[in-house]
């Protein structure tokens, strides 16, 4: 399979420079993979997407990972279409899955100001589950504002507006398979 990786694209007309290369998320999904595979095993841990921004790390997340596991979805939103968060999550879609008594994988995108995290892992614990781990691709600790649990992180990132990989302006740019970050002018 061959991927599209261009250096810089247009998104809504606005500009975007590669910020981290599918190279380096690869590499880093496999040591995630990798630790997950130790720390869960024979735990059989459920990992709970949170769309969309999840869905394409959650899918090779998934296939780094060698134990027995399972997968269900819930669907927030809390940007709508602006760059900074409205400060409000509004759940679109329940989970189907029983977590009481299972051990649980919270799986974003993205941890910004922590207001979704923090929502997702007070109401997963609400099911009590015999756990509740956090992985998140990228983390913008200097913008998370609210007191938030966190156990894996792919990268930590500054406060920029990042597309791709499954991270979207206005909807789009989910598609793009590396890391990109606004251009600002110097
Ligand atoms: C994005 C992202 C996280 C959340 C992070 O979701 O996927 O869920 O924002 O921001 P926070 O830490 O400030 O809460 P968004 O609401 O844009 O929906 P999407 O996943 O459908 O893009």
């Amino acid at each position: 399979m061959s991927f599209y990786l261009p250096e810089s694209v247009d998104c809504n007309g606005e500009l975007f420079k590669v910020f981290i290369t599918k190279e380096q998320i690869d590499a880093r999904i496999e040591l995630l993979g990798k630790k997950l595979d130790k720390d869960f095993e024979d735990k059989h841990p459920i990992f709970i997407g949170i769309l969309n921004g999840a869905f394409i790390f959650l899918a090779d997340l998934m296939r780094s990972v060698t134990i027995p596991c399972e997968v269900d979805f819930m669907k927030l939103s809390s940007y709508g279409d602006e760059k900074v968060s409205s400060g409000q999550v509004t759940e679109l879609k329940e989970i189907d899955a029983k977590v009481k008594g299972r051990h649980v994988i919270l799986v974003e995108d993205i941890v910004d100001t922590g207001l979704s995290m923090k929502y997702m892992v007070e109401k997963m614990k609400k099911h009590n589950p015999a756990s509740v781990s956090v992985i998140t691709l990228l983390h913008k600790k200097e913008a998370t504002k609210h007191d938030v649990q966190v156990d894996y992180v792919g990268f930590e990132i500054p406060t920029k507006f990042v597309l791709g990989y499954g991270l979207d302006y206005a909807q789009e740019g989910r598609n793009l398979a590396q890391i990109y970050a606004l251009h600002e002018e110097e």
